[in-house]
């Protein structure tokens, strides 16, 4: 089932932005997602040695779904968060799985159609989620908190949707402590990743953004601040030596700002 909410407009954005407006980084970003979409799951495995496999595994286990769970996959992309979470604990109650990229959903829908797993899709806006306040018990999201054009908005956004005591669950690239590692994680994103993405799509612009928002991003530290500030407890759990990073959140209960 395929829920449209709400699609931006498919407006020309220019291709690298330095430091781009919040409209104009969204615009740019679905743009990307529409573009590579076909490509994504192989770049993702690929680029990542197939390690990107294990993370989304370990984001799941971490997620502590149990019987009944209301779980949202937010930027749920082509679904890989949102079926694993399926085929894992066919108990949970409902997985909805959201994203602005309808190109991305599409593939979604077939991989689920596939895999015979109850997921529903809704194409919508992370930073304006179409639910009431306190709505699920989990909230995951994969990759894709550096893609937003307002971090503090849409982490709030997701705690929102959250109910007091529910857990947030976000899986983004990593930040490997020792500097020579870092350097050469981000050497690898600006060529050897760069190259495949390249090789695959015939385009090279998606492939430096995304090496770009990588180093940009935010330090673990200052990740988790971020969260402290929407009302959250949270820790961080780097995997494979900092190559990815697991931010494992807990709504704290009684803030009625974030309720
Ligand atoms: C790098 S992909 C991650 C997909 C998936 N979570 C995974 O683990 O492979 C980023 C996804 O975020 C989506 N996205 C980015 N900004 C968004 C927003 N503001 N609202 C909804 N989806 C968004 C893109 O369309 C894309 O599908």
């Amino acid at each position: 089932m395929l829920t449209e909410i709400e699609s931006p407009p498919a407006a020309a954005a220019p291709p690298t932005p330095a430091a781009p407006a919040p409209e104009d980084k969204r615009r740019y970003v679905h743009r990307l997602f529409t573009q590579i979409a076909p490509r994504y799951d192989w770049f993702n495995r690929l680029g990542s040695f197939g390690l990107d496999r294990r993370w989304r595994r370990a984001a799941v286990a971490q997620a502590g779904l149990g019987a009944g769970h209301r779980v949202l996959d937010v930027c749920a992309g082509t679904g890989d968060v949102s079926l694993l979470a399926a085929r894992r604990h066919p108990e949970v109650g409902m997985i909805v799985g959201l994203d602005f990229t309808a190109a991305m959903l599409s593939l979604a829908q077939v991989k689920q159609r596939r895999a015979g797993a109850a997921v529903s899709w809704v194409q919508g806006d992370a930073q304006a989620l179409p639910f009431k306040g306190a709505t699920f018990d989990r909230v995951l999201i994969g990759f894709s908190t550096r893609n937003l054009s307002d971090l503090d908005g849409g982490l709030r956004e997701l705690v929102r949707v959250l109910r007091p005591g529910g857990r947030l669950v976000i899986l983004e690239t990593g930040y490997p402590r020792h500097p020579l590692v870092r350097a050469g994680y981000q050497a690898f994103l600006f060529t050897v990743a760069r190259t495949i993405g390249f090789l695959l799509t015939g385009r090279c612009w998606p492939f430096s953004y995304l090496a770009r928002s990588v180093r940009q991003f935010l330090t673990p530290t200052q990740m988790l601040e971020r969260l402290a500030a929407c009302a959250t407890q949270a820790r961080y759990q780097p995997l494979s030596f900092g190559l990815a990073s697991l931010y494992i959140a807990t709504k704290r209960t009684g803030d009625a700002r974030h309720a």
